[in-house]
């Protein structure tokens, strides 16, 4: 429940409908579902395997399993990466916590598309207030590792989850009786071949890892809590298709929505934020649903929050453990804290960072991090006799696995991230 809850978050619900939108729809949505099932499955495995069998975080992780240094960097890696992405994702979870109070004073009940579009607009022009809603959350999640009451969260987001899924189900059928919804319909599912470029392959293995929390060790941390006789298979599974489901459902709610109302579905970062009071709108109870959609995607990205930081806090113990004076959990929440507010009010101020730090983290970085465990796993551990004896998986063919982890993900990785990057061209 913990992984899925670090997986479901603003991946989902907010970024997947605005990279897709971006991205010609139907055919990044494709694109998309391959990578999940070509990337997501065996590596949300390998994260959760390096976890559980070494008990430890990326840190010492990496050091415990390879019996030397050699491979530390790899958790730098990681740990920067939960940095970048912390920064901007605390600012749109300040958007959000914005968008639950305007909702809870019915802000923007009766605004129209424009009105809409120039709301969201009036709201970034405030920056304090940005900053002050970025703060909010980044203080929420401190406080859960503070108190480290990470269990009780996870034990509500057992209930939230399908209450959120149950509530876009609700807005689906809402948004698919709307005149004009069915052009969004074919937007999002009508696959296009001609619309496949490098820029949308590398976009959309990006979204993977991101929604999936894949490629920055967060999922180290997780299977480091993971008991014995926990199936690991079974587990991703699991994730995956709560993970999937979840983007699949806003994208349709927000692609029809789009088209019936007539905003741009290549928006930008701001589409599900202009497109969902809207919605609202149209609902029978609009007060009480966007009130309540508010608060669960706000608890949706503090599960994922919550993991983000994690593993900034896990290193910073992990790495100062030789220290003379090491640090504890506490006093590692209170530096990542800071580091992180100076993130968020550079992401608020320079909107060039918010956008760089967006594709860097996801197109890069955490391909990058995947690219080092499948190494890691796929070639460093069985020269040293480590191999993946999960239980499972010797039932289930180890040798499949080993060779997608080997082979199929580190040159898919490479050719997408170089043909994306225009590195070098393979086609169009
Ligand atoms: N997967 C999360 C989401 O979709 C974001 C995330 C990325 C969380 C990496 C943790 C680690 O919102």
């Amino acid at each position: 429940m913990a992984a899925a809850g670090s997986a479901v978050g603003l991946g989902n619900i907010w970024k997947f409908p605005y990279v897709a939108g971006e991205n010609g729809g139907g055919a990044f949505l494709v694109v998309y579902l391959l990578c999940v099932l070509l990337f997501g499955m065996p590596l949300l495995m390998t994260e959760f395997m390096i976890g559980k069998r070494s008990g430890k975080s990326a840190y010492g992780a990496f050091r415990e399993l390879s019996g030397n240094n050699s491979w530390q960097w790899l958790s730098w890696l990681c740990m920067l990466t939960a940095f970048v992405i912390m920064g901007f994702y605390f600012v749109v979870t300040g958007w959000c916590f914005n968008y639950l109070v305007e909702a809870m004073t019915n802000a923007f009940s009766g605004f129209g598309t424009q009105e809409l579009t120039a709301h969201f607009d009036t709201i970034q022009s405030n920056k304090l207030r940005m900053v002050g809603f970025g703060i909010l959350p980044v203080i929420l999640t401190a406080g859960v590792l503070w108190f480290d009451v990470n269990k009780g969260i996870e034990r509500l987001s057992k209930i939230l989850m399908p209450l959120l899924l149950g509530l876009m189900l609700l807005m689906a059928g809402v948004v698919l009786m709307m005149d004009g919804s069915s052009a969004g319909m074919r937007f999002f599912l009508r696959f296009d071949f001609a619309q496949i470029t490098p820029q949308v392959i590398m976009e959309a293995m990006g979204q993977c890892f991101f929604s999936l929390s894949i490629g920055m060790g967060a999922l180290i941390t997780y299977g480091s809590y993971m008991p014995k006789g926990q199936n690991v298979i079974a587990t991703s599974v699991q994730v995956i298709v709560l993970d999937t489901l979840v983007a699949l459902m806003a994208g349709l709610i927000i692609f029809p929505a789009v088209f019936a109302f007539g905003f741009d579905p290549a928006e930008g970062p701001q589409l599900v934020f202009v497109v969902l009071p809207a919605i609202f709108e149209q609902m029978t109870l609009p007060w009480l649903s966007s009130v309540l959609f508010f608060a669960l995607l706000c608890i949706a990205a503090i599960t994922s929050t919550i993991s983000l930081m994690e593993v900034v806090v896990a290193f910073i113990c992990e790495a100062s453990a030789t220290n003379k004076k090491p640090l504890n959990r506490r006093q590692a929440v209170l530096i990542v804290s800071a580091l992180v507010i100076a993130l968020l009010v550079t992401c608020v101020f320079l909107p060039g960072v918010f956008t760089y730090s967006d594709l860097v983290s996801a197109c890069v970085m955490m391909p990058l991090g995947a690219l080092g465990m499948a190494v890691f796993v796929g070639w460093k551990l069985p020269k040293k006799g480590v191999q993946p004896n999960e239980k499972w998986l010797k039932r289930w063919s180890r040798k499949f696995y080993l060779f997608v982890l080997r082979f199929i993900v580190p040159i898919a990785i490479l050719l997408i991230v170089l043909n994306g990057l225009g590195v070098f061209k393979l086609s169009n």
